[in-house]
């Protein structure tokens, strides 16, 4: 017989029928003639019900079923007898796969605490809310292609090892297979990476960017989805070490089309989720976050608020709050007021632009009051930045001046500028955090639990 998944089985039950599911034990309930067994095979996070006739099986085989246990049962789907499911299969056979020691199965009926189960990440995929977790974040990886390839953008697989630093801030991973403790050195003592792997320094990047540009202004657009690492040591719920990005970039976009392009996308996604993982979503709602589904019907259904860095700036200085970090212009925002901006002042998600050209990447074109560049930030309630992005300085001139300027190493940007040398082009792009969407939609509350195995500073297990 075929092996039915439990999803499958629910959502057109063959009454009557023989069945065969295999899956792992939640829960076990017995009395005297009867042993009830909520069997989930992660295809869903429903649970199938097996009655079990004790009379029909070996006693021993019966005392082997415990929580965590792997089995294989066949049976005839019934609609069942009892209160909380639609359909048991009755079993006819067991094997059982793999035992699970009661004593030091570590997943019991008791809830957990995040941190605990954090411990236990090789084990926590077997609960009820990890479960919805990463169901719901393959649903919106697929979605993000689907959305994609749908508007006819071309994903691109830009490199993890590379030589550049694309956003210029030095919080970089070192790739290399020399010696660590025996680094050949140059004369003034830096070392030297000539017979190193790649004959130059390299790191893991932090952005596929850059390389996206170049194919954008050959392919239109593009998008990039993919591991990008960062070590900043930021030991906060947003950020990771290694996480995912999604960066479209696209040619003869300008910053209204990029901020457009990025309303439509999170809330095409926010609207696939809701469509597609409801059963996950309302155990979320439920047990995690009573205002997840609200929250996301309500972003869905209102325009996110648009204003420039200069207006926030003075919104933030009006509002007469005591703030942390100190409120200027020229000063980078902080968590704090971003949050003041989405969750106070506007209720909603904004985007800021125009930020002042000194606390953002060299590559954002430049407005003409010489201060400013074409930056976006999107921010969410709750999360803060879930995207940030720009137009792209165009120019070649004016780029070359901007990497002199801030003493980035212009002869390995060369292959950069040459797309500003041939055939420029205006155009846009920007970067979703994969890990940040995924918080937001399944109103968890902190990353290492939205990503299967967080790296963060100071833990790189499993
Ligand atoms: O704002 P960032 O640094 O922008 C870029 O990397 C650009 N190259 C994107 C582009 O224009 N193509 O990062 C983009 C997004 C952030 O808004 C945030 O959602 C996420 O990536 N992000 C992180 N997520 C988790 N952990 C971290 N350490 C993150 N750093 C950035
Ligand atoms: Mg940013």
């Amino acid at each position: 017989m075929k092996r039915k998944k439990v999803k499958k089985l629910l959502s057109s039950p063959r009454l009557g029928s023989n069945v065969l599911v295999k899956g792992w034990v939640r829960t076990k309930r017995e009395n005297k003639n009867i042993i009830f067994i909520a069997l989930n095979d992660g295809s869903t996070i429903k649970n199938i019900q097996i009655v079990v006739d004790t009379a029909s099986f070996k006693e021993d085989m019966l005392k082997d079923i415990t929580t965590g246990a792997c089995l294989a049962v066949t049976g005839k789907l019934v609609e069942s007898q009892g209160q909380g499911q639609s359909f048991e299969i009755n079993a006819k056979s067991i094997e059982i796969y793999g035992k699970s020691d009661p004593e030091t199965y570590p997943l019991q009926k008791k809830g957990h605490s995040m941190e605990f189960l954090r411990e236990i990440a090789h084990l926590r995929f077997r609960t009820n809310t990890f479960g919805a977790v990463f169901r719901i974040r393959h649903a919106m990886a697929f979605a993000i292609h689907k959305y994609f390839n749908g508007k006819g953008f071309f994903y691109l697989h830009t490199p993890i090892i590379t030589g550049s630093d694309a956003e210029g801030a030095g919080e970089m991973f070192h790739v290399t297979t020399m010696d660590l403790k025996n680094m050949p050195r140059n004369e003034d003592g830096s070392v030297d990476f000539r017979n190193d792997f790649f004959g130059k320094e390299t790191n893991l990047t932090v952005s596929g960017q850059l390389e996206g540009e170049l194919g954008a202004l050959a392919l239109g657009d593009i998008y990039t989805f993919g591991p990008t690492f960062r070590a900043e040591n930021s030991n906060t719920p947003r950020h990771l070490a290694e996480f995912w990005m999604i960066e479209p970039e696209m040619s003869f976009y300008d910053l209204n089309d990029n901020m457009d392009l990025a309303e439509e996308f999170v809330k095409y996604l926010i609207k696939y989720a809701l469509d597609n993982c409801h059963e996950d979503l309302e155990f979320l709602n439920n047990m995690i976050d009573k205002a997840l589904i609200e929250r996301l019907k309500f972003v869905l259904e209102n325009e996110f608020v648009r204003i420039t860095y200069t207006e926030a700036v003075s919104i933030l200085s009006a509002s007469g709050k005591k703030w942390e970090y100190q409120v200027g212009w020229g000063r980078d925002l902080q968590a704090e007021h971003e949050r003041y901006l989405v969750e106070e002042h506007f209720k909603r998600p904004v985007i800021l632009t125009d930020y002042p050209k000194e606390i953002k990447a060299f590559y954002m074109k430049q407005n003409d009051d010489g201060k400013t560049v074409r930056a976006m930030d999107v921010l969410f309630p709750g999360i803060g930045e879930i995207i940030g992005g720009s137009q792209r300085e165009e120019q070649y001139d004016r780029l070359l001046d901007r990497i002199k300027e801030m003493k980035l190493p212009e002869k390995d940007l060369g292959w950069y500028l040459d797309a500003r040398k041939f055939g420029t082009a205006p155009h846009s792009g920007f970067g979703l955090g994969f890990e940040r969407l995924i918080l937001f939609v399944t109103g968890m509350s902190n990353i290492r639990d939205v990503i299967p195995f967080p790296r963060t500073p100071k833990n790189a297990e499993f």
